[in-house]
């Protein structure tokens, strides 16, 4: 089958790779119809590439048709339509019972620390392969398939793989009262999304991006925006009367813009070889935490703040002091999918679209086209703000 494989830092190919087949009684192999390009896969084209080896095969955000199920996968037949949650997990581990299925007990990366496998998420999370592929192994199908109808088009059920449960989490962490006010830092999917589900929650919701059209996205969905690059801190309180907004999600993550020391860090670290990359990784501080310190500074107090944006870095020093004095509360984490999907569905079959699933994607293309569509995704390129690959 053909598949989008990584080759190293920048540089993703489509190759031949031999198909997948069932390993254990609870996998099913799916054929993947629509699968998208997620910001956390710009982590692992650049600055998490160390933790990355040739041929890996990206891709989290899949959807497909069943074609076969192990012994063990009652739940699912050939010819079900389904969405693959990004996080592989088993469903009945302690951890799965609290609805914590990103730190899964049964998948969990133990030799490197890290919480439940992810499908294409480099070797910190399992080396599994990933689905913008044509086909796909999925492990633990008894339980983490999210099967869905069949009248309605991909775009509409895709998103629940990763980004819709994401923004969901994160407006959830973010702990808003009654009718306060949500400012999201970041306006790529992962905040698109965040903006409009504060705002079907009944927020007042401020969107915050230096890209115009990404603003001019959230704008179409009622969301009020501010460009990153006027001083913001400053705009935010004046427009929550001097204190700041109650809660802030962060849907930006490690590769912010305007953040001069991490950027030369994640370029230092990018030329050492993977070892000692991994090693600078695991004990420096590589991420660029201009939004997380922009946060801080701009959230009122006794706010909280919800990264929803990934960090990767290990002693990236925090503004202790001033969290601690302005009473921050502060959550984060991968997002749960599974949790997330019985307050989601409704959503994106309700024929009005809520939350404006249909208007995300700004490219469609096949599977060849990936590699021109990753460039292109993160420079931000041709409008381009969401892009679906369509094996
Ligand atoms: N927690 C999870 O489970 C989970 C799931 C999916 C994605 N993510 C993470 O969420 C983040 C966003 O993902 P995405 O798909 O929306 O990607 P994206 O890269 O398209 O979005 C990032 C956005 O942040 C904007 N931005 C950059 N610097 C900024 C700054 N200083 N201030 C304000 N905005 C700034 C960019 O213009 C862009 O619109 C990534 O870090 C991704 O890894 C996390
Ligand atoms: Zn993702
Ligand atoms: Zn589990």
């Amino acid at each position: 089958m053909k598949a989008l494989t990584w080759h190293g830092r920048r540089s993703v190919k489509v190759e031949d790779v031999p198909d997948p087949v069932l390993q254990e009684p609870t996998d099913a192999i799916v054929r993947i119809t629509s699968s998208a390009i997620c910001g956390s896969d710009l982590h692992l084209y650049e600055v998490l590439s160390p933790y990355m080896n040739k041929h890996d095969v990206l891709g989290h955000e899949p959807m497909g048709i069943v074609e076969e199920v192990g012994s063990g996968v009652t739940n699912l037949k050939k010819g079900d339509r389904v969405v693959i949650p990004f996080n592989i997990s088993c469903g009945h581990c302690y951890m799965c019972r609290q609805g914590l299925q990103s730190q899964c007990e049964t998948t969990q990366i133990r030799e490197k620390g890290t919480g439940a496998a992810l499908f294409g998420f480099s070797e910190l999370y399992g080396s599994v392969p990933g689905g913008q592929a044509q086909y796909l192994r999925v492990p633990h199908a008894d339980y983490g398939p999210i099967k869905v109808g069949s009248e309605l088009p991909d775009d509409r059920y895709l998103f629940l793989s990763d980004i819709l449960p994401t923004a969901w989490q994160g407006v959830q962490y973010a702990n808003v009262p009654d009718g306060g006010t949500l400012a999201v830092f970041g306006l790529g999917p992962v905040g698109q999304f965040a903006s409009r589900i504060g705002k079907h929650l009944g927020y007042r919701v401020i969107g915050v991006d230096p890209v115009p059209e990404r603003r001019a996205m959230a704008e179409r969905h009622g969301v009020e925006t501010l460009d990153y690059s006027k001083g913001i801190t400053g705009e935010l309180q004046e427009r929550t009367e001097g204190r700041g907004p109650d809660s802030i999600v962060d849907a930006v993550g490690m590769e912010a813009h305007g953040a001069p020391l991490g950027a030369f860090a994640q370029n230092a670290v990018g030329l050492l070889p993977d070892k000692l990359a991994q090693k600078a990784i695991e004990t420096a501080g590589v991420d660029r935490l201009v939004v997380v310190h922009g946060a801080v500074e701009a959230v009122r107090r006794g706010g909280t703040i919800s990264l929803s944006g990934v960090y990767g870095g290990t002693a990236s020093p925090m503004p202790l002091m001033k969290m601690f004095d302005k009473q921050i509360q502060l959550r984060m984490g991968q997002c749960n999918v599974k949790r997330w999907i019985d307050d989601l569905l409704p959503l994106v079959e309700d024929e009005s679209d809520p939350l404006g699933v249909m208007d995300l994607v700004t490219h469609r293309v096949g599977l060849d086209e990936a590699p021109a569509m990753y460039e292109k995704f993160q420079k931000k390129e041709d409008g381009c703000i969401k892009v679906v690959l369509q094996p």
